[in-house]
């Protein structure tokens, strides 16, 4: 098991290219089901979570290769087994959007529930209630979920909204199912999230006929068949937003290419509230902060709103203004497992809830730490490069599902990080 050995304080200086998108690609890839073929993925970023997508889809009867130059080949000819096994699933809960292409492709389809994770109890109630009302039998059968639609599915007005909002990966499994069923499907309340206005960019391009994309309302007429696709994935919001918090917290200036400022508008208004400068450029932007950060509060949203996928990485940043900010988290009121790590940093925090208010302090100090989950992790890395001595964060592989070798990408900066096998530290 690797960790990470971070040398800090740092200063970061340089440019930086933003991967594809992450959660762009898992439910693209699901999409290839869709339509027997050979498709194509570009840009498609080299993680553990692809990888574990494509072991997925092979363990479907599929098959996929990743060719050097970040392209993905998908072939779904001869995809005939639609039973997503728990030994996969459990090890990525996207792998649950596997569900409406297998149910649409082969009239059914079993799939484990997706089982516990670091942020926190994650139901699959609404994708069930979508599915259901695209006309599948769903059952729940010795921890799988077990769908069928021998007669297939037909278009429906759906409501699939939740108490907390949209739902990133529910709105992908009804959409890809809709696209093949007879006749017109309204899904209202439909997450608004870049990732799945791609997806659904992507699903016309194989001939689905999607209409409000980027909208709460998507509306879908449902064709026979689809043709595979040959897409390139977008620039992932969350990786670029990392890297802008990463100049941030090292009072630096970093300039990010393959950047889509309009995925990020509510993490641009808070960096610019406490004292960071982003300026557009004609490829992405450019990141800089010289003097000190000042206190905000901060509420994660659904899309526009500020990402729960930065959260973790902001409060790290936020724990060196010169005063009191809040954060509150809520859409997965439990993704707090980033802040007892960075009080071992010497960040002043405390949990009310599903909040946490942090008090500024004027330096972080390096600790060992562990990693917990992906977001989570990114944080400890960027207190790292901010916090005074040597900071181990064990447990890297969390990383590595979300960051393609982040090392090797922030050391070119200015960082200071080695990887290691945890014997040895
Ligand atoms: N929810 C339900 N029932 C459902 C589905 C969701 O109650 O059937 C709730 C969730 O518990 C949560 C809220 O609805 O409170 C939103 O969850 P959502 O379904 O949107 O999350 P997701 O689709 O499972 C994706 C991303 C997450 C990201 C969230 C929110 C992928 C592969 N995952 O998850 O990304 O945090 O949307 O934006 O796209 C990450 O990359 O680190 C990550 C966790």
């Amino acid at each position: 098991m690797d960790v990470f050995r971070i040398e800090g304080p740092v200063k970061l200086s340089g440019s930086v290219t933003v991967n594809g998108s992450k959660n762009a690609s898992l439910p693209i890839m699901a999409a290839a089901i869709l339509a027997p073929g050979k498709s194509v993925l570009k840009s498609a970023p080299d993680l553990s979570d692809i990888t574990v997508c494509g072991q997925l889809l092979e363990q479907l009867g599929g098959k996929v290769t990743r060719q050097n130059n970040g392209v993905l080949l998908i072939d779904s000819t001869t995809i005939d087994n639609p039973v997503g096994d728990y030994e996969i699933v459990r090890k990525m809960r996207a792998s649950i959007c596997i569900l409406g292409p297998l149910l649409a492709r082969c009239g059914r389809a079993t799939v484990s529930m997706p089982g516990g994770c670091a942020i926190g109890y994650r139901p699959v109630d609404i994708h069930l209630r979508g599915l259901r009302e695209l006309g599948a039998k769903i059952r729940l059968d010795n921890g799988y979920i077990v769908a069928e639609a021998p007669n297939g599915l037909r278009g429906s007005d759906i409501f699939l909204g939740g108490s907390f909002g949209s739902t990133v990966l529910g709105t992908a499994n009804v959409l890809m199912a809709a696209t093949l069923a007879k006749g017109r499907t309204v899904i209202e309340s439909a997450a608004c999230e870049p990732e799945v206005a791609d997806l659904a960019t992507c699903l016309n391009q194989m001939g689905a006929k999607i209409t409000g994309i980027g909208s709460p309302r998507l509306t879908i007429k449902g064709v026979s068949q689809l043709k595979p696709f040959d897409y390139e994935v977008i620039p992932d919001r969350i990786e670029a937003g990392t890297f802008m918090i990463a100049a941030a917290i090292a009072k630096s200036r970093l300039e990010l290419k393959n950047c889509r400022l309009e995925d990020l508008m509510a993490v641009v208004d808070k960096l610019r509230e406490i004292g960071v400068t982003v300026e557009s450029t004609h490829s992405g932007c450019v990141v800089a902060r010289s003097g000190p950060v000042k206190p905000a509060d901060i509420t994660t949203q659904p899309f526009p709103g500020f990402p729960t996928d930065l959260q973790a990485q902001f409060m790290a940043l936020l724990s060196l203004a010169e005063g009191n900010s809040i954060v509150i988290e809520k859409i997965f009121p439990d993704r707090f497992m980033h802040v007892a790590e960075l009080a071992r940093m010497a960040a002043n925090l405390r949990k009310e809830g599903p909040a946490v208010i942090v008090s500024g302090v004027k330096k972080l100090i390096a600790a060992p730490v562990m990693a917990s989950d992906l977001r989570a992790s990114a944080a400890l890395v960027l207190a790292g490069l901010a916090a005074e001595g040597t900071t181990i964060i064990n447990r890297v592989y969390h990383i590595d599902r979300g960051y393609e070798k982040i090392e090797q990408r922030l050391n070119p900066l200015g960082a200071k990080i080695i990887r290691q096998d945890a014997t040895g530290v």
